[in-house]
């Protein structure tokens, strides 16, 4: 090795170490305490960039909330073809629906959307956005964040497709964002489709979740593998069947989306 290609070598390895220090320094806090700071920032819409980060209308400018329907409906499309799946699905559930821009989208393709969230002001903001596009029937379901579980009681098997975007990077921890793939398996109907989306972390430590400071890292909480997320839906019950990587689009960076069906 030349000195000069030695020189580089020793500085790559130096930065890598300082981020692992920075990370490591900045340590987690518990998740009791992350899911109560997550509970209260989506249900106070007084908060700073509330109604950006619940990608409302206006929240978000016109064009990048625009972007959020047509770009998932183009992946789910993809996806439907390749398994063979309709691409017109009788019910269709968003958890964590936000303002409406996926389902601006997906709604007037299904018979049935359901507006699943944390928050009832998205909820029916959400409803609202769906009515001014089309005539398609649409319901809420208001998430409590510290039992999911609940929203799904009684909804076992009666969903076709179960969509999930810009949630699991904002879920307390690893923990929250897995009992998302409970809700899937407990409401897909059998051989529904969940289009999970999740940011995925590299060997750069600065790219994993960051688990602490809810408020100041809530795009950045919950970071996976990416193989690790295919093992998981596996594990709670879901077949991963096909996955595509988006590093970058209008709004952030490393998004890996999973076609996951239910056997
Ligand atoms: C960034 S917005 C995404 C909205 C929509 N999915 C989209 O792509 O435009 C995040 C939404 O997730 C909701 N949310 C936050 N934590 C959640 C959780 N643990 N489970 C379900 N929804 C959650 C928030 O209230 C907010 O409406």
């Amino acid at each position: 090795m030349t000195p000069d290609r030695r020189s580089s070598a020793l500085s790559v390895a130096r930065s890598y170490v300082r981020r692992l220090r920075a990370v490591r320094l900045r340590g987690s806090q518990a998740l009791h305490r992350r899911v109560g700071d997550a509970g209260r920032y989506w249900s106070d819409d007084s908060e700073i960039g509330w109604r950006a980060n619940s990608h409302w209308r206006g929240g978000l400018p016109d064009p990048d909330w625009a972007s959020v329907g047509s770009d998932h409906l183009a992946i789910f499309d993809t996806f439907a073809k390749a398994l063979d799946l309709p691409r017109r699905p009788a019910i269709v559930i968003e958890w964590g629906c936000g303002g409406g821009a996926n389902a601006v989208a997906f709604a007037p393709r299904c018979s049935h959307f359901i507006a699943a969230d944390v928050s009832a002001d998205s909820i029916a903001e959400c409803i609202r956005q769906v009515g001014q596009v089309c005539d398609t029937p649409a319901t809420g379901l208001l998430i409590d964040i510290n039992d999911p579980h609940a929203a799904t009681v009684g909804r076992e098997n009666t969903c076709d497709v179960f969509l999930c975007v810009y949630v699991v990077e904002l879920t307390a921890g690893p923990e929250e964002a897995l009992r998302i793939l409970d809700a899937a398996q407990h409401m897909l109907t059998d051989g529904g489709m969940a289009l999970i989306q999740v940011k995925y972390h590299t060997t750069d430590p600065a790219t994993r979740g960051h688990r602490r400071n809810y408020r100041r890292n809530l795009a950045n909480m919950t970071t996976f593998a990416i193989d690790d997320f295919w093992i998981q839906a596996a594990r709670h019950g879901l077949t991963p069947r096909l996955i595509t990587l988006v590093p970058q689009n209008r709004l952030d960076v490393r998004y890996a989306y999973y076609a996951l069906t239910k056997p």
